[in-house]
């Protein structure tokens, strides 16, 4: 096993091949752009790290890799779209740099790219990935679509919430690293027990990005500060305030979420005023370290030695305690 900044850079390094110019320029190019753009590469170096763990060389995992990041970004492009986010990682949002078009269009064709990239893998093992990926990319579209339908509804329950999370996000982080086990030809036992673990770091993910979204400091957290809040979106941080507050707060919480007001900068300050006193704010902090946890006990399942579980179990704590 070689260290977390080891299989960054190795990634980065393939995926600069993969990266080039081609025609026509007004579609390869916002691709590159996205792509490029950085980021934390977290699934591609969770795939390149199961495959190690069960004892594959990292190198096999390299497309399987590429495939779930290019994937992660066609949907990153298509949310920013949905959610009208105006920065991704610092800088301008494919559909503000170029148009909506642009971000539909190269959106599809990277979708399309992401299944490309398994016709790299032997017939059994191209079926095993494809089979996982459809599965995965149609919840994925679900948890789209029910966050998109939250926005509108005011009877959202935590379990709805949670269910939303693990489609949209968490499902993704489970196939990233079941795709590396899958490579690595491992058992069906481990195959399933990474993917809980993936999927259960991945709901701790999304919830603490959920949380960064409204506490993240703007100078280094790379997205819009409060953009969860201009779209009402129903986090955890606002379904727990709902159910913590007072009457009186209560009612500014549904009043604030049914409006989309001009004066932004006010509505998110009263927001993120109601999270940390109602107590939501530190419920959060809570749940992120109990889904941590959970993904953590699933460790114990493994049939791998005990340093690659360490290797594992560092990489979650340092998700959880992460600020971008
Ligand atoms: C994005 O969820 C999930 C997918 C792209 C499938 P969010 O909308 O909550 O994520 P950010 O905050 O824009 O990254
Ligand atoms: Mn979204
Ligand atoms: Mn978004």
């Amino acid at each position: 096993m070689q260290n977390i900044p080891f299989y960054q850079q190795a990634f980065v390094d393939y995926l600069n091949e993969f990266v080039q110019v081609k025609e026509p320029k007004s579609l390869y190019n916002p691709i590159n752009y996205i792509l490029q753009l950085g980021g934390k590469r977290l699934r591609p170096v969770l795939t390149l790290m199961t495959a190690e763990i069960f004892d594959a060389h990292y190198e096999k995992a390299l497309n399987a890799a590429l495939s779930i990041e290019v994937f992660h970004n066609f949907s990153l492009v298509h949310d920013d779209i949905m959610d009208d986010a105006p920065l991704r990682r610092g800088q301008e949002t494919v559909h503000e740099k170029w148009d909506v078009n642009t971000g539909i269009l190269s959106g599809d064709a990277m979708l399309i790219m992401a299944y490309q990239l398994f016709e790299n893998y032997e017939p059994q093992t191209f079926q095993a990935l494809a089979k996982l990926f459809s599965k995965t990319a149609l919840q994925v579209c679900e948890g789209q679509q029910y966050d998109v339908d939250f926005e509108t509804r005011d009877d959202v329950s935590i379990a709805e919430y949670l269910k939303m999370i693990e489609y949209k996000t968490a499902v993704l982080v489970g196939a990233a690293m079941e795709m590396g086990a899958i490579v690595a030809g491992a058992s069906e036992t481990d195959k399933a027990n990474i993917y809980e673990f993936g999927k259960n770091l991945g709901i701790a993910f999304q919830l603490q990005d959920d949380y960064l979204d409204a506490f993240g400091n703007p100078e280094t957290f790379g997205k819009q500060v409060g953009g969860d809040i201009i779209e009402n979106k129903k986090t955890y941080l606002y379904l727990k305030a709902l159910e913590f507050s007072t009457e009186e707060d209560k009612q500014q919480l549904l009043n604030l979420y049914s409006l989309k007001p001009s004066d932004q900068t006010n509505k998110i300050q009263t927001i993120k005023d109601i999270f940390e006193t109602s107590g939501s704010s530190l419920a959060t902090k809570q749940v992120i370290e109990e889904y941590t946890n959970k993904a953590f006990q699933i460790l114990n399942k493994l049939q791998v030695s005990e340093d690659k579980k360490t290797v594992l179990k560092t990489f979650g704590q340092q998700l959880m305690n992460r600020n971008v």
